[in-house]
C-alpha cells in the first residue's frame, strides 16, 4: 500500500463533473477576473462564515498584508503573533513594516497562549494576529480581552482553518479582520492561489477593496476618504453608465494587484458547498487516530480546547522519536510531514529580531517533536488501519 500525505487527484473526481462545466462556461464568457463570479463567491462565503464582508484575494499571504495596511499597522508598529505557524504569517508582519513579537505556546493545542501576550505588550503594540494553527481556533475569548483592555486590533490568521468554529460562531466572524488562504492544499483549495479577507467593518472592507486594486475607483476614492479624510471629488461626477466611468485611470492610494480570478471564484464557490462535509470526514479520521494512537505511552495526540470545533487542516502527533518515525513510515509508503521544523523566531529571516534559542521553550520542543499524518477527506478505511499499524509497528 502507498498512502500519501494527501492526494488532491481524488476530490477532483468528486467534484470534476461540476467543476468541469463550470470553468468552460466562465471560459467562454470572457470574464477572467473580479467581476460576478468573484462577487458572488464573496457573497457566498462572507454568509458562511457569518461576517458581514467578505474581500476576495490572491492569496493568504496577500489576505494579511492587505488586512494589515487596511487597519493602519506599519512602520513603528508591534504585532504579537505566534512563532508556530507558518512562515508568512510574520513574513507579512514584517513586510507592511511592522515588528513581530513572538508568544509562547499552548503545549495541547499548538496556538498561541493567552496568559502570554501581556508580559509581550509595550507603547509600540497595535494589534494582536492569533493563527488558529492546523485548524483548531485560538483561545479567542483570553486574546480578545487581553485586545480590548489594551486597545490593540485581532486581526485572525485563518488560513488553515476555513469552517471551524468556537460555540456557534464561524472563525471568519470575530476579530477585527479574518485572513483565509485557498492554497490548492487547504480544506478550501483553488486549482491555484487564492485568499480572502472577512470583516464586520464596512470602512475596513472597502480599504481593503481598494488596496486590492491599485487603490483606484471609487473604492480608492471612499478609501482615501476613510484613511485621510480627503473628500471625495468625483462623487457628483455623472453616474456610471457603463459607458464613461467617471473614476476609471483615477487611483488615490500606492496599493497591490491582487485579485481573485473568475475561474477560482467558481471553482471555490463548488468546493463552499462540499466543505462541511469534507470537514465532518477529516474529523471523523482524527476521532479515529485518537482512538487508536491516544493510548500509546510514547505518541502525544493532539488535544482540542472545550467549546471549539477544529477543522483538522493537519493531524500534528508529538513524539521524541520524530525523525525516525517519519523514516520508518516512509520506507511503509506512509507520507508524513514535519510542520513546522523551525519555529519562526529562529528562522534565519527573522534573525535581526535578536532571539535565541530557549526564548521559547514550549514551541521549540514542539517543532522537534511533530510528524502530521495523511487527514484528508477521501483516505479509506483500510488506509487509515495500514497508517495506524505502521505507527504501533514503530513503537512495539
Ligand atoms: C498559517 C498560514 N498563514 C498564511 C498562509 C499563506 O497563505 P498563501 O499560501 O495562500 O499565501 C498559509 C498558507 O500557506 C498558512 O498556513
Amino acid at each position: 500500500m502507498n498512502v500519501r500525505i494527501l492526494d488532491l487527484t481524488r476530490q477532483y473526481e468528486i467534484i470534476k463533473e461540476k467543476v468541469e462545466k463550470a470553468v468552460c462556461e466562465q471560459m467562454r464568457t470572457g470574464a477572467y477576473i473580479g467581476g460576478k463570479a468573484v462577487t458572488d463567491f464573496e457573497e457566498k462565503f462572507a454568509a458562511y462564515t457569518g461576517a458581514k464582508y467578505a474581500i476576495a484575494v490572491n492569496s493568504g499571504t496577500d489576505a494579511l498584508v492587505i488586512a494589515m495596511k487596511a487597519l493602519g499597522i506599519g512602520k513603528g508598529d508591534e504585532v504579537i503573533t505566534t512563532p508556530f505557524t507558518f512562515f508568512a504569517t510574520a513574513e507579512t508582519i514584517a513586510m507592511v513594516g511592522a515588528t513581530p513579537v513572538f508568544v509562547d505556546v499552548d503545549e495541547n493545542t499548538y496556538n498561541m497562549d493567552p496568559s502570554k501576550i501581556e508580559e509581550k505588550i509595550t507603547e509600540k503594540t497595535k494589534a494582536i494576529l492569533p493563527v488558529h494553527i492546523f485548524g483548531q481556533p485560538v483561545n479567542f475569548d483570553e486574546i480578545k480581552a487581553v485586545a480590548s483592555k489594551h486597545d490593540l486590533l485581532v486581526i485572525e490568521d485563518a488560513c488553515q482553518a476555513v469552517g471551524s468554529a468556537i460555540g456557534d460562531k464561524m472563525i471568519g466572524s470575530l476579530g477585527d479582520a479574518a485572513c483565509f488562504s485557498f492554497f490548492p492544499t487547504k480544506n478550501l483549495g483553488g486549482f491555484g492561489d487564492g485568499g480572502m479577507i472577512t470583516t464586520n467593518d464596512e470602512k475596513t472592507a472597502t480599504v481593503c477593496r481598494a488596496f486590492r486594486e491599485h487603490g483606484g475607483g471609487q473604492n480608492g476614492a471612499k478609501a482615501r476618504f476613510y484613511l485621510d479624510g480627503v473628500k471625495d471629488e468625483l462623487a457628483d461626477a455623472a453616474t456610471v453608465d457603463g459607458l464613461y466611468n467617471p473614476y476609471k485611470y483615477y487611483n488615490y492610494l500606492i496599493a497591490y494587484n491582487s485579485r481573485l480570478d473568475a475561474i477560482q471564484a467558481r471553482v471555490l464557490d463548488i468546493k463552499l458547498d462540499y466543505l462541511d462535509g469534507f470537514n465532518a470526514r477529516r474529523a471523523e479520521i482524527a476521532a479515529f487516530y485518537e482512538k487508536e494512537l491516544g493510548v500509546i505511552d510514547k505518541v502525544k495526540t493532539p488535544q482540542v480546547m472545550e467549546g471549539v470545533k477544529p477543522v483538522w487542516h493537519q493531524y500534528a502527533i508529538r513524539v521524541k522519536e520524530k525523525n525516525e518515525l517519519g523514516e520508518f513510515l516512509a520506507k511503509k509508503n506512509i507520507g508524513s510531514a514535519a510542520f513546522y521544523p523551525v519555529p519562526l523566531h529562529l528562522q534565519k529571516a527573522f534573525e535581526y529580531l535578536g532571539y535565541k534559542e530557549g526564548d521559547l521553550p514550549v514551541a521549540e520542543q514542539i517543532t522537534k517533536e511533530t510528524v502530521c499524518l495523511p487527514i484528508f477527506p477521501e483516505l479509506t478505511q483500510d488506509e487509515l488501519d495500514y497508517i495506524v499499524q505502521g505507527i504501533k509497528e514503530f513503537f512495539d
